[in-house]
């Protein structure tokens, strides 16, 4: 039974989030569920899209914030906006597609019609309104909207910090996952991976930069990995990961990294490093036949992921070379979006590997981890049993070490990431100004 009592909710808070454990309600209380849409979702730039998904004027796609129906649109001056899918009128939603273009959208109900800013542009027989009524003055709610390196994110806080102070030191991460593309220029492609994972949103931000479960939770793939050669993706997970080069890190505001390009580097060019794909041999081949030998193993090396998990608190993951964003649907339920890239200036072969890409980690490695997360998720329905234990590498002298960005490095398998954000989240339902 619990040993959690009521009080003021900012106590209840100090008793859920210790500092190397938190309590099991955070992943199982809808209550919270729905105080954390409000206080982390609702006042956090959370990410809704890549600006390569809206390419041109009056593109738009769907999605939601925090549960909340969103519509992200971009209009015909190229400036992009983030709107609540929710008509003024009697509350329908007003855009019912994924994806497409449109200078305005009109409410299927009663046929209130808004321009792709949201102002509202008019309603049916409008003499049916006392003049006070003032349609101009109206439009679907917006949040603000911020753009870095063309990532799209949003908030409903009235006063948010920059998103540059947002990222904090995740910001020259970021800065070199785009750069590795061709004139920083890169394509989110369809979505073809789209998970509905029966688990809390935290599981998955729990997961994303742990290098603790690789060696077991992925051991097929990394036995795989290494007969295939030593060398091979992932292998370093899975005998000493904390004695070499890789590690972890919690870089502040929520956000997290683990690190593999130090086991890369190691081992000489990424493309050597890749397991096996269908009709890999092929493209290499064409690669080869086209560029001088050093020049197509540098294209070969950007058909790669970056070997960066970065962890953009609360729903963006950077995974190798594809976007992951996390939507929450309910306390048990979240959908994952795994998203490819390509670049416009990289050959089509280059690009069709790493398309190819999505049939490794996402295809192989991906169901292990959503196993984990809802087989979590009924372990902690369990009300006897209260604690998540995050205490790998706590209370160990000299184990981590402090940053002058102010993150904080361990070893991979550490569980300073999830200490982190969970103390900045703590914060944020406690009502901090974050
Ligand atoms: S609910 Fe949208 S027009 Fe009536
Ligand atoms: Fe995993």
């Amino acid at each position: 039974m619990s040993t959690i009592r009521g009080g003021a909710r900012g106590d209840l808070y100090d008793q859920l989030v210790r500092e190397d454990r938190v309590h099991r309600r955070l992943y199982t209380d809808a209550e919270i569920f729905a105080e954390e849409m409000l206080k982390v979702f609702g006042v956090s730039w959370v990410y809704v899209g890549h600006a390569s998904e809206l390419g041109s004027a009056n593109e738009f796609k769907t999605g939601t914030l925090g549960g909340r129906p969103i519509i992200v649109t971009r209009d015909a001056d190229g400036e992009f906006h983030v709107l609540l899918n929710r008509c003024l009128h009697r509350g329908a939603t007003v855009c019912r597609v994924e994806r497409g273009r449109a200078k305005r959208f009109v409410c299927p109900y009663h046929g209130w019609a808004y321009a792709n800013d949201g102002a509202l542009t008019g309603v049916p027989w409008p003499s049916g309104y006392a003049p006070e009524f003032d349609t101009g003055a109206l439009s679907l709610g917006r949040a603000k909207v911020a753009v870095y390196r063309d990532f799209i994110f949003a908030t409903f806080n009235a006063d948010p910090v920059s998103i540059e102070e947002h990222l904090g030191a995740a910001r020259p991460l970021i800065d070199a996952w785009v750069d590795r593309f061709p004139g920083g220029e890169v394509v989110a492609r369809s979505g073809a991976h789209r998970m509905d994972c029966a688990a809390n949103w935290k599981l998955v931000t729990d997961n994303s930069t742990d290098g603790y479960h690789p060696a077991f939770s992925h051991r097929s793939l990394l036995q795989m990995a290494q007969r295939l050669g030593e060398s091979k993706d992932m292998a370093y997970f899975a005998d000493s990961p904390d004695d070499g080069a890789m590690y972890c890190r919690y870089l502040g505001n929520g956000h997290s990294f683990i690190d593999q390009r130090p086991m890369y580097e190691a081992a000489g060019d990424y493309w050597a490093q890749q397991r096996p794909a269908p009709g890999r041999e092929a493209l290499e081949a064409r690669i080869r036949e086209r560029y001088e030998p050093a020049e197509a193993t540098r294209l070969l090396d950007l058909s790669v992921g970056s070997q960066m998990n970065l962890t953009i608190f609360p729903n963006l993951l950077i995974i190798g070379n594809q976007i992951q964003s996390l939507q929450p649907i309910a306390v048990d339920r979240t959908l994952l979006l795994w998203q490819a890239t390509t670049s416009p200036h990289l050959p089509d072969e280059i690009n069709a590997l790493r398309m190819r890409s999505q049939e490794d980690f996402p295809s192989f490695g991906e169901p292990d981890d959503l196993a984990n997360f809802a087989e979590c998720q009924r372990g902690l329905s369990i009300p006897e049993v209260e604690w998540v234990l995050m205490n790998r590498g706590y209370g160990i002298e000299g184990r981590q070490t402090l940053d002058p960005d102010g993150g904080v490095t361990a070893p991979a398998t550490d569980e300073t990431p999830m200490r982190g954000y969970m103390h900045h989240w703590k914060q944020l339902m406690q009502g901090a100004d974050v």
